[in-house]
């Protein structure tokens, strides 16, 4: 496997890379951002007290995750420290926090992780898993998004991609085991961005496809299973 991507050597020109790396698919990183958070709103039907965004990097998701859950108190968190001085200076406000062996940010009712678990080396991912379920609430749930490594544009655009060098692509089956061996229970998947955004019009139509291994990417939703 490359040596361990780091982050900080990227934030600069992070949206610029991803533009980039994805312009077959967009050209907007926002649409990912909302198409993602949209995802996980519709999905939830109960108040949502605090949220994590593990893994937040300059924190591109947070302004949606604010706007779809008003009033959340919202945390970031990251083993990046130049990328959550940018995050935080983004979002006045926000608490961010950086991922070392003593971090203690407390429980949420809902973890949000996107494109996270594919940086972390594979030796690490189960500790990963469990940090993410003494995080959540008895009855918080956890979404976990990742590229879709049956893709075979997805797979180009992460070998394509300077910031990707260290990625080691996960199956959903791959997911489903760590939150298996963390104490957790998968609640929910499904494949997803088949539509690109100039045709966002057809969004819509992505939930009949949950089912089909060719989207961008996927989604598993967990809780705990003490619950
Ligand atoms: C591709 S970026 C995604 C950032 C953000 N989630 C987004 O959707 O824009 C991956 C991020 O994961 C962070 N990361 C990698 N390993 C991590 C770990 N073990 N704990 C927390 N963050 C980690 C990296 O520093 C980087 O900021």
């Amino acid at each position: 496997m490359s040596k361990k991507v780091d982050f900080d050597d990227f934030t600069g020109n992070y949206n610029e890379l991803l533009r980039e790396s994805t312009q077959f698919f967009s050209s907007s990183e926002e649409y990912f951002a909302k198409y993602k958070i949209g995802l996980v709103r519709g999905q939830i039907n109960k108040p949502v007290k605090r949220i994590l965004e593990y893994g937040c990097g300059i924190g591109r998701n947070i302004r949606y995750l604010q706007e779809a859950f008003p009033g959340s108190e919202i945390v970031g968190t990251d083993i990046s420290e130049a990328s959550l001085s940018i995050a935080a200076s983004e979002n006045p406000g926000v608490l961010f926090e950086k991922e070392c062996a003593d971090t203690d940010v407390g429980v949420f009712d809902l973890i949000f992780v996107a494109g996270v678990f594919h940086h972390i080396p594979p030796s690490d991912r189960v500790a990963a898993s469990k940090l993410l379920e003494k995080r959540l609430t008895n009855d918080g749930v956890l979404y976990v998004f990742e590229h879709n490594p049956y893709n075979p544009v997805t797979r180009k655009i992460v070998n394509n991609c300077p910031y990707d060098a260290d990625a080691v692509l996960l199956k959903p089956s791959e997911l489903l085991g760590l939150f298996e061996r963390a104490e957790m229970v998968a609640s929910g998947q499904g494949y997803c961005l088949f539509i690109p955004p100039k045709f966002s019009w057809l969004a819509p139509l992505e939930k009949y496809l949950e089912w089909l291994p060719l989207g961008g990417q996927y989604w598993v939703k967990a809780t705990r299973k003490s619950i």
